[in-house]
C-alpha cells in the first residue's frame, strides 16, 4: 500500500471513534438513567452490558490499528502486563461473540484451575504452567493481544471439538501455542496463508466476513517485535501455530 492509501485508511478508522463513542454513550444512558429512559429487565441489562463491553473492545481495536501506524514509524509502546490478563481478555472477546453466557462465568472466576474447568466445557483447553500464568512480561501488549486474538479466532473458526492455548517462558523467550483439531492446512498452502488477502473462509458460513488479513497482520506484528511463528499442520490433522517472542 502506498503511504497515501495507508493514511487515508487510517483516517477512516480514526473517524470510527465518534460513532463508537455514540453507541457507548447511548447504551450507558439506557443503563444508568432508567429514571429518564424507563426501567430495564435483568435480561435487557445483560444485553446492554454486552453492547458496552463490545463498544470498548471496538475502541481498543481502533486504538490498536492507529498504534500500528505509529509502530510503522518505529514507535513501540511497551508496558508490564501479566499473561493471565492477556489470555482472559482474548477469551472474553471471543466468547462475547460465540457464547456471551460464558463471559459472565469467566468474569467471576478467581483461579486458573476454575477457569480451566469452565472453558473446558466450551471447547477450550488451557495448558499454562502455574508460574507462567502469573508472570509479568514487558512487551507491546496491544500487539501481543492482536496476535493471540487472531490465532484463537482462526482456531475457533476451524476447530472440530477443541482449541488448546498454551504458553511457556524459557531463555527470555515467550512461547504461545494455539492448536485445534479441525480440517488442518495442506502443506501446499503453508506459505500462501500468510499472504495478505488469501482466505478460504467464506462470508456465507460465518457471521463475520473473512478477509484473509489475520495471519498476514500477525506476521507484521511479530516482525516488529523480533518474533517468529511456525506452523505444524496437515489435511485432517488440525493446525498448530507456535509463536515465539523475545522478552
Ligand atoms: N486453524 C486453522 N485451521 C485451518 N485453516 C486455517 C487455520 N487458520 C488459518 N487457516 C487458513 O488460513 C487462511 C488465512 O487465515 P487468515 O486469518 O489470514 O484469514 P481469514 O481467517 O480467512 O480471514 P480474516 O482473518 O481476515 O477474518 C484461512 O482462510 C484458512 O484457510
Ligand atoms: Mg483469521
Amino acid at each position: 500500500m502506498s503511504s497515501d492509501t495507508t493514511i487515508k485508511t487510517e483516517i477512516l478508522i480514526h473517524d470510527l471513534k465518534v460513532p463508537i463513542s455514540v453507541i457507548d454513550a447511548g447504551a450507558k444512558s439506557l443503563l444508568n438513567r432508567q429514571d429518564t429512559y424507563g426501567p430495564l429487565t435483568e435480561k435487557q441489562v445483560k444485553v446492554i452490558k454486552r453492547i458496552i463491553r463490545n463498544a470498548l473492545t471496538t475502541q481498543r481495536l481502533v486504538n490498536d490499528v492507529l498504534e500500528l501506524g505509529r509502530s510503522r514509524e518505529g514507535v513501540m509502546i511497551t508496558r508490564d502486563f501479566n499473561i493471565c490478563s492477556l489470555v482472559m481478555s482474548v477469551l472474553i472477546e471471543i466468547f462475547d461473540l460465540a457464547d456471551p453466557a460464558v463471559v459472565d462465568l469467566i468474569r467471576k472466576i478467581q483461579s486458573y484451575d476454575a477457569l480451566c474447568r469452565v472453558v473446558n466445557d466450551y471447547g477450550v483447553k488451557l495448558a499454562f504452567d502455574a508460574k507462567v500464568w502469573k508472570t509479568v512480561v514487558h512487551l507491546d501488549e496491544a500487539k501481543v493481544r492482536q496476535i493471540l486474538r487472531n490465532l484463537v479466532t482462526n482456531a475457533f473458526k476451524y476447530k472440530a471439538v477443541f482449541v488448546e492455548i498454551s504458553g511457556s517462558i524459557e531463555n527470555k523467550l515467550l512461547t504461545m501455542c494455539v492448536r485445534d483439531d479441525g480440517r488442518g492446512i495442506p502443506p501446499s498452502e503453508h506459505q500462501k496463508i500468510f499472504k495478505t488477502y488469501f482466505t478460504t473462509g467464506s462470508s456465507l458460513d460465518n457471521a463475520i466476513k473473512s478477509h484473509g488479513l489475520g495471519l498476514a497482520g500477525v506476521m507484521v506484528l511479530l516482525k516488529d517485535m523480533g518474533g517468529e511463528m511456525t506452523l505444524n499442520s496437515n489435511c485432517g490433522k488440525g493446525a498448530e501455530f507456535i509463536v515465539k517472542i523475545p522478552l
